[in-house]
């Protein structure tokens, strides 16, 4: 949440070709764990804890950092399960990885380099797809095309599960103050909070639980959607 992100407001969805890598974050993949705020994680428990990998399930992180939410997944899943991660930052990637080692978990998780913009996983591969503070980096036109990728690699009775910064109409002072922090400052405040629930709509979701909660004064939800189509939607 506070490096750049490399899609940034002002490029054109055209102009920006998927990046090799994320200079900012591969930077600060070595204190992450130090200067991200402390009370994010727990956000991100509730939002997992919502989400439910189950035993034998196949699933996937996108923007896992520095691959806590991994772990939880992989010793949900159990033996059996699968779990996949991407992330755009080689920096990640290696402390990740050595997090994975360390945890005895490298034959069950497997990490990709990549960009969520353009996932490389065959459609209707996942039962679940999680993602926690990643969503609001992205420019308002790449969100579509990052929720459409989910939606895709995921199985018609999938879920998603998304922990996020919320924009509300009308806006709170809180998220006056960030949003204007974003905008002067976005290569600092890389994140913002954006109107998560019409969004998902908007990209053929349904939110099936929804749990709400507040970072310094700006709301965070917790949320599982399904495709539209589902019966619990
Ligand atoms: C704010 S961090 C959140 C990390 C973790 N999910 C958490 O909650 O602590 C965002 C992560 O998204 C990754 N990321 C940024 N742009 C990305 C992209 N286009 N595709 C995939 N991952 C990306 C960054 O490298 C970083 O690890």
């Amino acid at each position: 949440m506070y490096a750049v992100i490399m899609e940034s407001e002002e490029s054109s969805p055209e102009q920006s070709e998927p990046p090799d890598s994320s200079p900012s974050y591969d930077f600060l993949s070595r204190f992450y764990d130090n200067i991200s705020a402390p009370g994010e994680k727990r956000f991100t428990r509730a939002g997992l804890a919502l989400l439910a990998p189950a035993r034998n399930e196949t699933v996937l992180e996108i923007g896992f950092g520095t691959g806590h939410s991994l772990v939880s997944m992989a010793r949900a899943v159990g033996e059996n399960g699968r779990v996949y991660g991407i992330d755009l930052s080689k920096g990640m990637l290696r402390v990740t990885q050595n997090r994975l080692n360390a945890a005895g978990l490298t034959e069950q998780v497997v990490l990709e380099q990549g960009n969520a913009t353009k996932l490389p996983f065959e459609p209707s591969f996942f039962d679940a797809v999680f993602m926690s503070f990643t969503l609001e980096l992205f420019r308002a036109q790449a969100i579509p095309r990052v929720l459409a990728e989910c939606r895709r690699v995921l199985k018609p009775d999938g879920r998603l599960g998304l922990v996020s910064l919320v924009e509300t109409n009308p806006l709170t002072m809180s998220q006056r103050l960030y949003l204007w922090a974003h905008h002067t400052f976005p290569r600092v405040v890389d994140c913002r909070p954006i109107p998560v629930v019409p969004l998902l709509e908007e990209a053929g979701f349904a939110v099936s639980r929804h749990e709400q909660d507040s970072l310094k004064g700006v709301p965070v939800s917790m949320i599982v959607a399904r495709h539209q189509s589902h019966p619990e939607a």
